[in-house]
């Protein structure tokens, strides 16, 4: 379902090559940590689960198997992402949205909010989150991917600092974990890893483009994400 009618900046929903690459690498596992650690922190949920930037809705199909009682809401603004949220799930519905307006969705309706590597709207993750809901909110540590320097665009040091900072007015966070494991990729997932994210809007900057077209072995890299839960206030 689309519902969005206004235009929005260039830049911000994920291309159709975005979401290939994205949805080719995801599949291949790399990050399988991480879905799992989603799915176990989201296990008992029994109501709506919310995925705010949801994407192809990998992560959102994770939590629904492991909550049978649950259904899920993919809201993004890449209709080519979304087509294939749609898809990801029998339990899952979803609607292409610009997450910065007020969301289609009434107040307290969610028991869990998701939000993995996506923009964060304090003020709306607060009023569509039921009274004891759960946020959690997923986001990669400052090493994440560091082997491939500048291919990838960093991570600010302070990012975790910043997103309690941003939420702060709204929630209290109750935990944090991390997921860390080294994984060998091979070029064609390197260059997926480079091509599913922001980097993707900047490859001919550089010599970026290049670097990724010669690259012939596999290489170790560092994943490591940060997986943060917190009540409302
Ligand atoms: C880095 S991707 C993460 C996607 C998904 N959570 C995942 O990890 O596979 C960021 C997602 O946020 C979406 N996005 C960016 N700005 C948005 C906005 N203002 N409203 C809704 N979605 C947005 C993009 O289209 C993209 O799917």
């Amino acid at each position: 379902m689309n519902l969005l009618h206004a235009r929005i900046p260039a830049g911000t929903a994920d291309t159709a090559p975005m979401v290939t690459a994205r949805a080719d690498f995801l599949e291949s596992g790399v990050y399988r940590g991480l879905a799992d650690e989603l799915a176990r922190v989201c296990a008992d949920t029994d109501g709506l689960v919310i995925d705010a930037g949801a994407g192809t809705g990998y992560y959102l199909a994770h939590v629904l198997s492991a909550a049978p009682a649950a259904t899920g809401l993919a809201l993004d603004v890449s209709a080519v992402a979304l087509r294939r949220a749609a898809r990801a799930h029998p339990r899952l519905g979803a609607a292409v949205w610009n997450l910065w307006e007020p969301w289609p969705v009434g107040d307290e309706v969610a028991s869990v909010l998701l939000n993995v590597f996506a923009p964060r709207n304090g003020p709306e993750f607060h009023r569509v989150l039921r009274p004891g809901g759960l946020l959690t909110v997923a986001s990669p540590t400052p090493d994440h991917l560091r082997e491939l320097g500048d291919l990838v665009l960093t991570v600010d040091d302070r990012k975790e600092e910043r997103l309690d900072g941003t939420l702060g007015e709204y929630f209290a966070r109750t935990g944090r974990t991390e997921v860390r494991r080294t994984v060998e990729l091979t070029p064609q997932q390197v260059r997926q890893a480079v091509e599913m994210g922001p980097t993707a809007f900047h490859l001919d900057r550089g010599d970026r483009r290049s670097r990724l077209d010669a690259l012939t072995e596999a290489q170790e890299v560092t994943v490591s994400f940060a997986v943060s839960t917190y009540r409302r206030l």
